[in-house]
């Protein structure tokens, strides 16, 4: 008989074994991924993570000194694949799209924030729910949000020349760009005053602490990641913690709130408003019960708009500004378009289409989604077992598509491919190469970005009106 020592020594051996095995027998001598080629791991407790938090683009350097496909070592020397080749990206986005989910351990975090509204829904859930909110995004619908964007560009434009007027010259644009976006999203999202570019809200607040004013990113991305394989670390009682459960709850309770009133204010019959909660509302109605959003769905909705149509339209705004402050022959370009375009600055009032009209703006605008993609890189998981570039997948392999390492390559763009030049976009021997499947800031196929034309008009709409008021140094 097993004396209770014994017992114990046999289970810490029995771990032991575990552990050697999954972290240097599976992954070096057994798994099918050990075969594609990919950086040495640099650690045996965070693989090649270090190099992913620390170094300057290393999925592009990797994918160019060891190709299309790429195996890199997370933490405990978890594999992952990193794919820029477009035939693979063609078959992941577009021919078998639902047999590649969003990574299961990526909703822990990200539903507490985002529910499973259309960015984490799957398979014919997600089916259901695109279908019935593509007619809300529509172009004509879009068209009408521009007055919203202009409103809340020029309150923007307006703190700023305060702050010069009272003789500053150095202002930290970010979290004013992050609060516009916000401020946008409310009004064209559900007709929502945040005011947050000049009034304090909790909701505005609950953002600014996760995104704009998040007191550590790379600790949360890093506790984020830990927790999906030790889950109990979301759970330790610091700050960090603490300050992501609160924020989760205010936009829980807020979402709610927000679905409760509009679907009140629903009953009295069908909502006038153009507001993207409003015409989904409008739209569930005239649905068979079975296709219907339920009153929880709508909410997600409304918590996946509010972070996917936020922090994504200002960093772009703030890289644009970057970039032209770095080139100021092209910021002084881009003035003269819009001089020329709007002679008279106090009455910038462009449509949808006068705005899309503007080439040299049109041009700024990919170049800087190009070289500062907000979404760098995006991962699935294969449901079953593939075959991806001649190499055995085995179902639940992490592969990342690697957006920002595609939209630097030589092949494509050249040898100046890391330059910010607008004027490529002009040039037909680099736009020859472009297609959807190679440029793709907001991915491509059934799982694209629903709120690009939005993101696009609003985006433009606030350079333009910075541009045309300020100059950036
Ligand atoms: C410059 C701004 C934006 C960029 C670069 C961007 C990029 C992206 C990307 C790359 C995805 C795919 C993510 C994935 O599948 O893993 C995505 C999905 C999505 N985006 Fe955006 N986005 C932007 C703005 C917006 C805005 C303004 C909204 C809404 C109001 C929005 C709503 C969504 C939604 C709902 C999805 C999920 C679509 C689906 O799975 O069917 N995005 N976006």
């Amino acid at each position: 008989m097993l004396n209770l020592s014994s017992l114990v020594g046999f289970l810490v051996l029995g771990f032991i074994g575990w552990v050697t095995y999954k972290l240097f027998i599976w992954p070096f001598y057994i798994s099918p991924l050990r075969k594609i080629p990919g950086p040495p791991p640099e650690s045996i407790i965070f693989g090649n993570f270090k190099s992913v938090l620390t170094k300057e683009e290393p999925f592009l350097k990797w994918i160019q000194k060891y190709g299309n496909i790429v195996k890199v070592n997370g933490i405990f020397n978890r594999q992952t694949i990193v794919v820029a080749d477009t035939k693979i990206i063609q078959d992941i986005t577009l021919n078998h799209v639902y047999d590649y989910i969003k990574p299961p351990e990526m909703l822990n975090d990200f539903v507490l924030i985002l529910g499973r509204g259309l960015v984490l829904a799957e398979g014919e859930e997600h089916k259901r729910q695109r279908k019935m909110m593509n007619p809300a995004f529509a172009h004509n619908n879009i068209k009408e949000m521009v007055p919203t964007f202009i409103r809340v560009a020029s309150t923007l434009k307006e703190l700023i020349e305060d702050k010069i007027n009272k003789g500053e010259s150095e202002i930290n644009l970010t979290p004013y760009i992050s609060k516009a976006t916000l401020d946008v999203i409310g009004l064209v999202g559900f007709n929502y005053e945040f005011n947050s570019l000049t009034s304090s809200n909790e909701l505005a607040d609950a953002y600014a602490s996760l995104f704009s004013n998040a007191t550590n990113p790379v600790a949360r991305f890093f506790i984020s990641v830990l927790s999906s394989y030790i889950p109990i670390v979301r759970n330790i009682p610091i700050d960090i913690n603490r300050r992501f459960k609160n924020a989760c709850v205010v936009v829980d309770r807020e979402s709610k709130k927000l679905m409760e009133e509009k679907n009140n204010e629903a009953k009295n019959g069908e909502l006038k408003s153009k507001d993207l909660l409003s015409l989904l509302i409008n739209i569930n109605k005239t649905l068979p019960i079975e296709e219907k959003l339920t009153d929880e769905e709508l909410q997600y909705q409304i918590m996946t708009f509010l972070i996917a149509g936020h922090e994504t339209t200002s960093s772009t705004t703030m890289w644009a500004l970057y970039l032209l402050a770095k080139y100021p022959h092209e910021q002084d370009l881009l003035r003269e378009e819009l001089a020329k375009a709007f002679p008279d600055k106090s009455k910038f009032n462009p449509s949808f289409d006068e705005i899309n009209s503007l080439e040299y703006l049109n041009c700024i605008v990919k170049e800087t989604l190009r070289i500062h993609s907000p979404v760098p890189m995006i991962s699935r998981v294969n449901v079953e077992d593939k075959i991806i570039g001649g190499y055995l997948i085995p179902k639940n392999t992490t592969i990342m598509i690697a957006l920002s390492a595609l939209h630097k390559s030589t092949e494509i763009w050249g040898p100046t491919a890391n330059e910010f030049d607008p004027k490529r976009w002009l040039n037909p021997l680099y736009t020859k190469n472009v297609t959807n499947y190679n440029f793709l800031p907001f991915i491509t196929g059934t799982r694209s970005c629903i709120g690009n034309k939005l993101a696009l008009a609003e985006f433009k709409i606030l350079l333009s009106t910075l541009i045309r008021n300020f100059v950036f140094q």
